[in-house]
């Protein structure tokens, strides 16, 4: 079996950083971009995206989760979320439970304190698992 080949983490930064360059954020003047990694090797990404009425507004993992279908399903194995200076964030909680979805425990997120699973960020999830 060929061995994994490392996560090019700068990369999946860059293209998050990308998306976040499109983000709709009129309201909360707070732009936001993600980016994954899926288990068929191909990248997603997507940007928050507001809306006059404030509390329907998309996080950007909204987009992100709709990409990921839309573009052939797949599970997702690395994310990257960045705030409107290029920074690394941490995914809000709602998104952590779409992350959860189509990720799972083993889901590993970039963080400013460095790499972390979802498992860490999202303990004991309710989830799929949970319904018969
Ligand atoms: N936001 C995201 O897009 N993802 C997150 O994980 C954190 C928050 C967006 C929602 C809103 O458009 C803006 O950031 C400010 O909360």
């Amino acid at each position: 079996m060929t061995p994994a080949a490392p996560v090019d983490w700068d990369a999946l930064r860059e293209a998050a950083r990308d998306a976040m360059s499109r983000a709709y954020a009129p309201y909360s003047g707070y732009p936001v971009g993600v980016a994954a990694l899926v288990d068929d090797g191909r990248m997603i990404t997507g940007c928050n995206v507001e809306n006059a009425s404030y509390g329907i507004g998309l996080c950007a993992e909204c987009g992100l989760v709709s990409q990921l279908a839309a573009t052939g399903g797949g599970r997702l194995t690395h994310f990257t979320c960045v705030d409107g200076a290029g920074a690394v964030l941490v995914p809000c909680g709602r998104c952590r439970q779409l992350l959860y979805e189509f990720g799972g425990p083993e889901l590993v997120l970039e963080t400013p304190d460095g790499l972390r699973t979802l498992d860490e960020m999202l303990p004991q999830a309710f989830g799929p698992q949970n319904l018969g």
